[in-house]
Order: structure tokens, then C-alpha cells, then sequence
């Protein structure tokens, strides 16, 4: 296969990319930097500065391997890679991710080059970031652990935080509770040890798939990942619990979570914007790493980079509108703002035909996953995309005593910080923005399009130029 072709799926082949038809968004430090907050902070200056470049570090602390990071912060390239413009981002992603393509398995995986086993497992050689100061330790944050489940056999994807304690031990956080946090219950219950395969490396549609939550038990993630692919996902098997992994990865680190073992994780500056001491305090220990010869490392920059945010925001976005048009077709769209740590409100946009629809999709939306707390849902008129817009409805549309809903006792994220310390519920809310059906409503004001640009012209004409 041509490499081109093969390097489709993979990290490199998204960095090729990137600077063939977008180089004003490859950034490449070639200097010596400082693992030690440095990479974060730079990531974050660029934020500020409105740009969203993949960065790749070629020398953090004088280390040969480079980092790379950033690659998942522009909707304008993860667009590109699903070869569509940014506005039909969203609705793309939604689309694919529904389609399951079987895998397809090969043997000559691209990171069989260097084997290293045993003592020889030293993982504290890696080029990886300590992101902020309340970090424990140094963090993998761009490790896809891929595991079975114990009673099925389906296998899973996600991303979850590691934390560097030793040559071959990593402390890890399977808080989110999903797949890979049930896989390792069932694995405890019989007393087992799970086996897991850790992924470095990967192309940004797999990050992408791999936050899907919404599926049947029986379909892979990587049949997801090849939907989005448009092609089916290559794997190969690796060295532990017969597990397949991305064939194209820069690096895999074969090892089990332990059963039975609970130790100190964190704190790590999360995506809530704070230190996150909450975890599950797992245990990963690793008995080999495979690796590319010339391989990368990459990173996801933490806290509330868009790194680590923006594909949340898409994922739920799209999952969300999913959800609500099964049963409600007159939804327009959704919008879950980084503001809100890309999880925890949801705005809905609806052309309202009847009362009590509102109501129908708070309930939708609380029910697709513990992250989503609160939802507004407002009328077609309102910009969801523009949080002063919300506001404006929310201020002139709603009557607290009875727009207001509130749920309490739910079962809320670990890492929200308002969830109960000690069994994580919380109360979710949904508030009904939306006018009255069916008569007569304070008439909103309106500046026209045509007289817009009436006065547009005139104002290029005053010498102001849009
Ligand atoms: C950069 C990044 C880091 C994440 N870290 C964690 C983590 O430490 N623990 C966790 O449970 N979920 C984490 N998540 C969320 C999971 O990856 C996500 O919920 C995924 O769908 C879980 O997959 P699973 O169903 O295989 O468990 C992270 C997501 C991102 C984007």
C-alpha cells in the first residue's frame, strides 16, 4: 500500500495534512522547551491570541521524541478531516458515527519496530507534560486504553488520565463511567485482572469516535472511528488479551489494571477548570511497550484547553439532537458551550408547535448521560450559538414557578465539583425559554436584512468599513 494511503488513518497522516493545506495551523518548536507547564501554557497564550495551531514540540527537556499536541482545537480541521466545511462539522460527525464499518485486521502494524519488555520498561523516558502546578505528577493524557469486556468480549476506546508513579506503574481515573470503568468491574467481580492495551498516537477521528457514548453494546468503537473513516479502521492485534489496536499508532503499551488495588490518584487540573482531586484510584501496570522507530508522543493539553474541550462540545452536540429527534422532529439544533466545560448545559433550539414539547426535550436531553445538568430549551428565533441570545430569552420568556424544573437526587459526574462529595448526585434543571403557544407574545424587534444593509452602505460610504 502506498504510504500515503497508509498513513490516512494515522497521527502523521493528519500532521501531513495539516501542513500541506493548512500550514498557517502547523506550529513546530524546534528549540529545547521545559516539559514542566511550559507546553501548557504556550497552548493556552495561543488560545488567547485566537489561534488554535497543532503544535508539535520537537525537544521537551532535550528529550529526542517529539510531543505533539493541539491537534483536536479547530473546527476547521477537524472538518477537514471528515472532508466537510466547519459549519457542517456537527451534523457530519452525528451522520458517520451512525454508520458501523467492520475493522479490517493486518499484520504488519507500524508500531512492531522496538519491543521493550521487562526492566527495560521505563515509561518516565517519555516526553511527557506536567500541565499545571496542582498536578501530582507528570500525566499521559493522550493514552487510548483499549480493553474487552470480560463477559461479551466487545471490545472499547477512550481516552483516561494516567498519572506517571513509577518505571511501569501509572495511576488512572476511569471516572466517567462508562465502558472501560464497567469492563473493569466485571473483570474484579471474578477476581481477574484487565487486560488492557494503552494507544498513543492516534489520527483526530479516532479521538473524535472514540467519545461516542450513545451505542449498542454490541457494535466496537473502531467500527464508529470507520464510519467516520468512511472506510473500514485498520487494527492489528497486539500483545495482551487479545486485543487489537490501531495498526497506524505511534506507540502501544501493553499491561492489565489490577483488581483489588486502590491508590492515591491526583489531583490533575481537569476539564472543569479546577483541580480535580476526585478519581477512582486505579491501578495500570505495564509489561511492554511497542513503538515506531522514529515514534511521536502526543498529548491532549488539559483543564479547559479546546484541546481538550471541543470535541466534547461536538459529541454532545450531536448526540443530544440525536436523541431529541426521535420523538421531536421540530428540534432545530443543539449547542453544549466550552463555557460549560463542553458538558454540563445544553441548549436546544426548537420550532415549538405545542406546549408541554419543551418539557419533552429536557427530559430527552437529562436522559442521554450523567454529564448533561442542566437544559435550556428555546425558540427557533433565539441564536443558540450566542450565549447573550440565551440570556435575552431566558431574562424576557421564562416564569421561574413554572418554567423551572428541577430533578434532584441524579447521579451527576465525579468530577463536577457542585456533585455530592460522597455518591456524586446532584440536581438537574431544565428551564423552558420558549414563548407561549398558541397566543399572543410580546412582539420581539427586529432590524430587517434589507434595511441592514441600507446601512451598511451608508456607513462605508461615512468612510467605516465592516
Ligand atoms: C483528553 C480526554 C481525557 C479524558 N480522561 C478521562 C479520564 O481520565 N477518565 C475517564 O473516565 N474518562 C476520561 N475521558 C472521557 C472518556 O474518554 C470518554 O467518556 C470515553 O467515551 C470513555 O470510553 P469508554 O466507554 O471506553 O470507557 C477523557 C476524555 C478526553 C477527551
Amino acid at each position: 500500500m502506498p504510504s500515503k494511503d497508509r498513513d490516512r488513518q494515522t497521527l502523521r497522516g493528519f500532521l501531513g495534512m495539516v501542513q500541506e493545506h493548512y500550514p498557517r495551523d502547523f506550529l513546530r518548536i524546534a528549540e529545547t522547551v521545559d516539559s514542566r507547564l511550559v507546553p501548557t501554557a504556550i497552548v493556552f497564550e495561543l488560545e488567547r491570541q485566537g489561534r488554535d495551531p497543532v503544535v508539535v514540540f520537537d525537544r521537551l527537556d532535550g528529550k529526542s521524541m517529539p510531543c505533539v499536541t493541539n491537534i483536536a482545537a479547530s473546527r476547521t480541521l477537524l472538518a477537514a478531516c471528515l472532508g466537510v466545511p466547519p459549519a457542517e462539522l456537527p451534523t457530519a460527525f452525528r451522520e458517520r458515527c451512525q454508520t458501523y464499518i467492520p475493522c479490517e485486521t493486518v499484520t504488519d502494524p507500524a508500531w512492531d519496530e522496538v519491543v521493550i519488555e521487562g526492566e527495560a520498561v521505563d515509561l518516565a523516558l517519555l516526553p511527557i507534560p506536567y500541565q499545571f502546578t496542582v498536578d501530582a505528577a507528570p500525566y499521559i493524557t493522550a493514552g487510548q486504553l483499549t480493553a474487552r469486556d470480560p463477559e461479551t468480549g466487545v471490545d472499547t476506546t477512550g481516552f483516561h488520565r494516567l498519572m506517571l508513579k513509577g518505571r511501569n506503574r501509572l495511576g488512572v481515573s476511569l471516572h466517567s463511567r462508562r465502558r472501560m470503568y464497567e469492563f473493569h468491574r466485571r473483570a474484579e467481580a471474578r477476581g481477574q485482572a484487565l487486560p488492557v492495551a494503552i494507544t498513543i498516537g492516534i489520527h483526530p477521528l479516532h479521538y473524535m469516535g472514540s467519545m461516542v457514548y450513545a451505542y449498542p453494546p454490541n457494535v466496537r468503537k473502531f467500527e464508529i472511528i470507520g464510519g467516520l473513516f468512511g472506510e473500514p479502521y485498520r487494527l492489528a492485534r497486539c500483545g495482551v488479551g487479545d486485543l487489537e489496536v490501531p495498526a497506524g499508532a505511534e506507540m502501544i503499551i501493553e499491561g492489565e489494571i489490577l483488581p483489588d488495588v486502590r491508590e492515591p490518584e491526583g489531583p490533575f487540573g481537569e476539564f472543569t477548570g479546577y483541580a480535580s482531586f476526585r478519581s477512582t484510584q486505579n491501578v495500570f501496570v505495564a509489561h511492554r511497550i511497542r513503538m515506531r522507530r522514529d515514534a511521536m508522543f502526543h498529548s491532549v493539553t488539559s483543564g479547559m484547553s479546546k484541546d481538550h474541550i471541543l470535541v466534547s462540545c461536538i459529541t454532545r452536540e450531536g448526540e443530544i439532537l440525536n436523541a431529541l429527534r426521535r420523538n421531536l422532529p421540530n428540534v432545530k439544533a443543539v449547542h453544549v458551550p466550552h463555557s460549560t466545560c463542553g458538558a454540563f448545559v445544553a441548549i436546544v433550539s426548537m420550532k415549538k408547535t405545542a406546549e408541554g414539547e419543551p418539557q419533552m426535550a429536557i427530559m430527552a436531553a437529562l436522559g442521554t448521560e450523567l454529564y448533561t445538568k442542566y437544559v435550556i430549551v428555546v425558540d427557533d428565533d433565539v441564536d443558540i450559538f450566542d450565549i447573550n441570545d440565551v440570556f435575552w430569552a431566558i431574562a424576557t420568556r421564562v416564569r421561574a414557578e413554572k418554567d423551572i424544573v428541577l430533578i434532584p437526587g441524579v447521579k451527576g459526574a465525579i468530577l463536577d465539583p457542585s456533585s455530592d462529595p460522597t455518591d456524586f448526585t446532584l440536581t438537574k434543571m431544565g428551564i423552558d425559554a420558549t414563548r407561549p403557544a398558541g397566543r399572543d407574545f410580546a412582539e420581539r424587534l427586529v432590524i430587517g436584512d434589507e434595511d441592514r444593509a441600507r446601512a451598511r452602505a451608508i456607513l462605508e460610504r461615512a468612510g467605516l468599513q465592516a
